[in-house]
């Protein structure tokens, strides 16, 4: 891999199932943490027929993690998984909220929801310095879904 600083990451939308299977095995042998449901084909598959738009990060051919997002109005909404392990800690996870930011004001959107576990911390510090405040708002059926929204000057 080329110097963490210069790599750019890739964001390639899922278009067939084979697509959507390749994600899918992207962190089958690593920890592989993903908001509000568990990790396999079925629900996955379930989540973009619900409209979540899948999105594979890659460094190189490599799918480092998987982005969700959807639109309405005025508002994308936005979840993702953990950054594959091997690949945690340099800073990749910043790169992803820029991405989702491009992608809002191409849109011309005025906010973006993002939606993250209620332990998950550190995105806690990374949304915060993203601009992003929390509301009160939970989902999922224990509530461990926690609702985060940045609003775009
Ligand atoms: C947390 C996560 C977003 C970090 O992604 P990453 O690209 O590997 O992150 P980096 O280590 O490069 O750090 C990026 C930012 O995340 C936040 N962060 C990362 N590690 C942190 C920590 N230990 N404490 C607080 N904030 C942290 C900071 O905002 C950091 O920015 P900074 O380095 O400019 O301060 C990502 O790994 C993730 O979503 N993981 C899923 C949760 C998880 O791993 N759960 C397992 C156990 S609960």
């Amino acid at each position: 891999m080329q110097g963490k600083a210069s790599v750019k990451l890739k964001f390639q939308k899922a278009k067939s199932n084979k697509d959507i299977q390749n994600i899918c095995d992207y962190n089958i042998d690593a920890f592989s943490d993903s908001p509000d449901f568990n990790w396999n084909l079925d629900e996955i598959q379930n989540e973009v027929a619900e409209g979540w738009e899948l999105y594979s990060v890659m460094v190189d051919d490599e799918i480092i993690a998987a982005v969700f997002f959807k639109t309405d109005k005025t508002t994308l909404y936005t979840k993702n998984t953990a950054i594959k392990v091997s690949y945690q800690g340099s800073g990749f996870s910043h790169k992803v909220k820029e991405y989702f930011e491009k992608v809002a004001r191409d849109k011309g959107l005025k906010h973006i929801a993002h939606y993250c576990r209620i332990d998950n911390f550190r995105m806690y510090s990374l949304n915060e310095s993203h601009g992003y405040r929390k509301t009160p708002n939970k989902f999922g059926p224990d509530g461990q879904v926690v609702e985060w929204i940045k609003d775009l000057n």
